[in-house]
Order: structure tokens, then C-alpha cells, then sequence
């Protein structure tokens, strides 16, 4: 149950505001969120321009450097993640320790830390350093990701293929399968939409986790971490449960009503900044419909368009919409991917929001140390075991 803001009693009470709703932790120039509008921005740029006409890598450059690259910057920065993909046995043994019934998102964070050993020089004030370890994230986490999912199958992993792009590569690598380019256009579409999205709790993270100076590998696995929880990139996974749950057009209203009346969060809905439809979901349902046309339909979209009117009639008024993880899932389903592969392709996605924030941390940082206002004991007389 979500911590209500009660009466302000002292000077730190006027402030306080549970999970810090509505209160600035930092200034940043990455992202820009217009929850009443719907709009998103990635430095200055509409989410909606750089979905249809930019890729994953070209927008990874653009929130960590802050421009568009040029061509050279461009194939430059290809050319380096393309040559990083690979992981090296050591990381892929020990993933083979790892029990198949691990959630995927847990191996992740994992394998991602233990990054920090293979590259442990750190040197946080030089470019160089900084660009070598966004390539090396980029590039692994993919690999990571697909690796583990062979591996829990009993599988040796695939190695990456440097004739394929980013978003054909991992698809081939996790479906042990070169993909139709449109489904591998609309996949690179998704992480474009899934890159980044200003101070959400992940990023959050990242920026406390940054803000001790710490390596960047420590940094996106304690972003991993937070993003697995349910209230945050969790959710996707379990949108395409409930719809299957619901089982039929016309269960939703019925199911909905006990949901409401139970007041069970609605998987895929609502979002503390977005008292709108978020502009990720209506991309996101527009990319759907493009797979489901020229692949062939997937019941439970229409069956996620009828959730959707109905919600819009019971919880529209209090501003809860669809969010970024109510469509995606039809669309990873529709590609071939495992439920439970959802949230760590956020991850993939998110890894460049990340470390935009790491590398804007590090410009201007100051420790993290936000302060309390205490509610506990005062006082208190020690008492020995025996008299208590
Ligand atoms: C992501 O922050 C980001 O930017 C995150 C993200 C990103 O890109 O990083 O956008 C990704 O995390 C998307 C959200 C994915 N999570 C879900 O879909 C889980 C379901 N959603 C909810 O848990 C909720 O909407 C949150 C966590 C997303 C936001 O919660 P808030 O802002 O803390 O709102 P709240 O829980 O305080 O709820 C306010 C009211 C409550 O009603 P009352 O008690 O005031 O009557 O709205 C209701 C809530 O019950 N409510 C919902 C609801 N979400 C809020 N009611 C039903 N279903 C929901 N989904």
C-alpha cells in the first residue's frame, strides 16, 4: 500500500513526499517528459521521429553524446559494438552455474557485475575510457541476454554474427535464426521507445549507484536490479498473463470490475508522470498491428484494444491510460520471444539511458545522501536477554 503524504508537521515534513513524487533529484538535459500532453523527448528530439526514422544505435549516441552522430561518428560507433558483442567464456561458464529456472532478469544482473572484474582500471575523467565502456554495456548486454537463454535450454550460446546489425544480431542470437527485416526493424523500433525516460526509479538508481563513483558495470546492475520489480519493467511480462487470464472479449468488463472492485493494479496501466495514453503505447500498438498484418493476427490484441476502451471508461477520469508495457509484449510474443525475456530486452533498451545518466552524473556530482524525517524509538533503557 502506497505511503500517503499526511500534514506536513515540521520544516522536513514540508517536503517529504513519498516515493518523491513531484520532487527534483537532479538536473538533466537527456529527457523530457510532458505527462499532460504525452509527449516525449530525447534530447530536443520527438520519441515519434526517432522511432520511424532513426535506429537503436544512432539514438544510444544521441542520449550519451548528446547529438546526432555524423556518418563517420556513426560507423565508427557500429563498427566498435559490433567488434565488443562477444563475451568471454569465463562470464559464459559461469552462467552455465546458473539454475535454468532462474529468471532471466536475475542472470542478467549477474553477469552484468561481474563485468566490473574483466574491465576493473577505472579512470571516470577521461572520454575514452567513458566511450570504451559504453561500447563494451551496448554491445554485452545483448549477448548476455541471449546467452542465457540458450544456456538454460541445455544449449551452447550463439556467437554474435558481425555481418548482421544490432537488432538482427541479438534476434539471431536468441532465436538461433537470421529474422525477417521488418521484424527486425520493428525490434530496434521497440528499444528506440524503451531507451530512455528521464528520472523513472531504474535510472534513479543509476544515478545513486554513479554518484559514489563506482564502476559503470556496478552502475547498470544496480539499475537491472530495480527494473525487474513488477510496478516498473516487470510489468510487461505479465500483461499477456492477464490478458490470457481474461480469456475473452467478452469476460473484460466482468474481469475488469473485479479487478477495480479489488483494487488490483491493472498490469500495463497507468505511470506517475503520463495522465495520458503514453506515447510509447500508441507507438508500440501501431508496430503491433503492422506485425499482426503482414504475420498474421494474434487474438489477444483485440482482445487488449477491448481492456483498453473499457479502462479508458473506469479509470480514464483518474488519469490511468495505457503505459509502455501494455503492447510491447504482444509484439516480443509475436517475434518469438519468451515471457519472461521481456523485461531484460527493457534492459537492453534501457542500458543506454543508463549510461546517459552515469556519464551526466559524473559531470556534475555530488554524493546522494538525501536526508529522513525519523518516526521510531527515542530513549530506551538496554534491558538484559534474560529480563525481557
Ligand atoms: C514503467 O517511471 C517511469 O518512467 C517507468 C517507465 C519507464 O519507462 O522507465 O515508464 C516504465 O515502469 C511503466 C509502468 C509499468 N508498471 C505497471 O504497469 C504496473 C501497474 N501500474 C501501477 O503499479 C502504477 O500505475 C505505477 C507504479 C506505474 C505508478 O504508480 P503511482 O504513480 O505511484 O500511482 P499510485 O500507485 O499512487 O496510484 C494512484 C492511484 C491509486 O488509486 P487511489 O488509491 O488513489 O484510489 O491510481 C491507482 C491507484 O490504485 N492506480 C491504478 C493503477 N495505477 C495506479 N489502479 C489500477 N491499475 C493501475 N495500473
Amino acid at each position: 500500500m502506497a505511503a500517503t503524504p499526511t500534514a506536513p508537521q515540521s520544516a522536513g515534513e514540508l517536503s517529504f513526499r513519498p516515493g518523491l513524487e513531484g520532487v527534483p533529484a537532479t538536473h538533466s538535459a537527456i529527457c523530457d517528459i510532458d505527462g499532460q500532453q504525452g509527449l516525449l523527448t530525447y534530447r530536443g528530439y520527438s520519441v515519434e521521429d526517432l522511432a520511424n526514422h532513426s535506429t537503436f544505435l544512432e539514438t544510444v549516441y544521441l542520449l550519451i553524446w548528446g547529438e546526432l552522430p555524423d556518418a563517420d561518428q556513426l560507423a565508427e560507433f557500429e563498427h566498435e559494438v559490433q567488434m565488443h558483442r562477444r563475451v568471454s567464456f569465463r562470464i559464459r561458464d559461469m552462467m552455465k552455474c546458473f539454475p535454468a529456472s532462474g529468471h532471466p532478469m536475475d542472470a542478467l544482473q549477474s553477469s552484468a557485475a561481474s563485468l566490473g572484474l574483466f574491465y576493473s582500471r577505472r579512470a571516470l575523467d577521461d572520454p575514452q575510457y567513458i566511450y570504451q565502456a559504453v561500447v563494451r554495456l551496448i554491445a554485452k548486454i545483448p549477448t548476455m541476454v541471449a546467452a542465457f537463454q540458450l544456456i538454460r535450454k541445455g544449449q551452447d550460446p550463439i556467437q554474435p554474427r558481425d555481418d548482421l546489425p544490432f537488432s538482427s544480431n541479438f534476434l539471431y542470437m536468441l532465436t538461433e535464426r537470421a529474422p525477417d527485416p521488418l521484424a527486425a526493424q520493428i525490434f530496434d523500433a521497440c528499444l528506440i521507445l524503451h531507451a530512455e525516460h528521464s528520472l523513472n526509479a531504474s535510472t534513479f538508481s543509476a544515478r545513486v549507484t554513479a554518484s559514489t563513483l563506482t564502476d559503470p558495470y556496478a552502475v547498470v546492475a544496480s539499475a537491472v536490479g530495480t527494473l525487474a520489480g513488477p510496478l516498473h519493467g516487470g510489468a510487461n511480462e505479465y500483461v499477456l498473463a492477464m490478458l490470457e487470464e481474461i480469456g475473452s472479449e467478452d469476460q473484460v468488463e466482468p474481469w475488469l470490475d473485479r479487478a477495480i472492485a479489488a483494487k488490483q493494479k491493472i498490469m500495463g496501466f497507468g505511470h506517475r508522470e503520463y495522465k495520458v495514453k503514453d506515447p510509447r503505447a500508441v507507438i508500440l500498438q501501431q508496430l503491433a498491428k503492422q506485425l499482426f498484418d503482414t504475420f498474421g493476427d494474434d487474438p489477444l490484441y483485440d482482445l487488449a484494444r477491448k481492456l483498453e476502451a473499457a479502462a479508458a471508461e473506469r479509470l480514464g477520469p483518474k488519469g490511468i491510460y495505457p503505459n509502455v508495457d501494455f503492447y510491447s509484449g504482444l509484439v516480443y510474443r509475436k517475434l518469438g520471444i519468451a515471457e519472461d525475456l521481456f523485461t531484460p530486452i527493457f534492459a537492453i533498451a534501457r542500458t543506454a539511458g543508463w549510461l546517459a545518466h552515469w556519464k551526466e552524473q559524473l559531470g556534475a556530482n555530488r554524493i546522494y545522501r538525501p536526508s529522513q524525517i525519523y518516526t521510531g524509538s527515542t530513549g530506551r533503557a538496554w534491558l538484559p536477554v534474560q529480563s525481557r
